[in-house]
């Protein structure tokens, strides 16, 4: 069985938590600053709480007991598996997969990243270990939906994956699809530029927000509508993997639209802030 690390306690890296150690891993989260520590444990705990009250779970307190949240690093030493979910920023992120190469000390160690766009090599790169660096990409909410994708660069081992795959489909119970190493991978590739065009439309006063959203819910039978898919997602990350998608590929449909771009900078983030192209209580 893997000792976890989580570095990351926000929308992702709480549920990666709550995963672990509802398959009975010991899991240790790691997050910068004591207002965000304060939050992820919230997080976690209402999390857990609504999984105890739908009968998911016996007890709520019994999974908490297995996390440990902590603000250093160096506590993530003896772990055999970390899995990173902080800001998608390429240059922050290999920043701490540096960090974590020197720290984490099993030589079989396995670093990952829940990254949704970056390249996963340039991660690897940043490590002394590249063969034991990949993506595990975990979908939102990660207690409820069941897929991960598991992303090798060039360089990552096929043991690596392998044990990644054993980890996700025998541990946590959730269905594991290979991608390559490449902007988006599966499932943003075509996700992203299909909430894009949503966003677009809205701008352009082609639809309003809710026939948007109805037309793909009640005409497509998709679960929720684009718009509100990019609040729960968070709109700072859609525009992020938009923009890393755009970087890869230079097709205009990554391009993220400037609706998009002046809701980020006026801080209406989505769900996560309240409000994005829906306002949340
Ligand atoms: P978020 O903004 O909810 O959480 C990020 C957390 O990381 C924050 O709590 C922040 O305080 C913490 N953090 C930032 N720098 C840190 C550091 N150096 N050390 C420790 N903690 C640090 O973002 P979210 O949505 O959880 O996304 C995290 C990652 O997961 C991103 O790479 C994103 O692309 C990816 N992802 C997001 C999905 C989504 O639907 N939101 C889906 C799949 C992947």
């Amino acid at each position: 069985m893997e000792r976890v690390g989580v570095v990351g306690c926000g929308q992702m890296g709480a549920g990666i938590a709550e995963v672990c150690a509802r398959a009975g891993l010991d899991v240790i989260v790691v997050e910068a600053g004591e207002a965000a520590l304060g939050a992820g444990r919230k997080r976690l705990e209402a999390s857990l709480a609504r999984a105890e009250k739908k009968g998911k779970i016996d007890s709520a307190a019994d999974v908490l007991a297995r996390i440990r949240l902590t603000e250093s690093l160096d506590e993530l030493a003896d772990r055999t598996l970390v899995v990173e979910a902080i800001v998608e920023n390429e240059q922050v992120k290999a920043e701490l997969f540096a960090q974590l190469d020197k720290i984490v000390t099993a030589p079989d160690a396995i670093l990952a990243s829940n990254t949704s766009s970056i390249p996963i090599m340039k991660l690897g790169t940043a490590t002394g270990r590249p063969a034991q660096v990949l993506g595990i990409h975990f979908f939102n909410p990660v207690p409820v939906l069941p897929l991960v994708e598991l992303v090798p660069s060039l360089l990552t081992a096929d043991a690596t994956v392998e044990r990644a795959r054993s980890f996700a489909q025998d541990v946590l119970g959730k269905h594991a699809i290979l991608c390559q190493d490449r902007a988006g991978f599966v499932v943003n590739a075509l996700l992203i530029p299909f909430i894009l065009a949503a966003v677009r439309m809205l701008e352009s006063g082609f639809a309003s927000r809710e026939d948007i959203d109805e037309g793909l819910v009640r005409g497509a039978a998709h679960p929720q509508g684009p718009l509100a898919l990019a609040d729960l997602i968070g709109l700072d990350t859609t525009k992020a993997v938009a923009e890393s998608l755009y970087e890869e590929f230079k097709e205009p449909l990554y391009a993220p639209p400037p609706l998009l771009a002046r809701m980020v900078d006026a801080g209406l983030l989505g769900r996560k802030s309240g409000r994005g192209f829906y306002t949340y209580s």
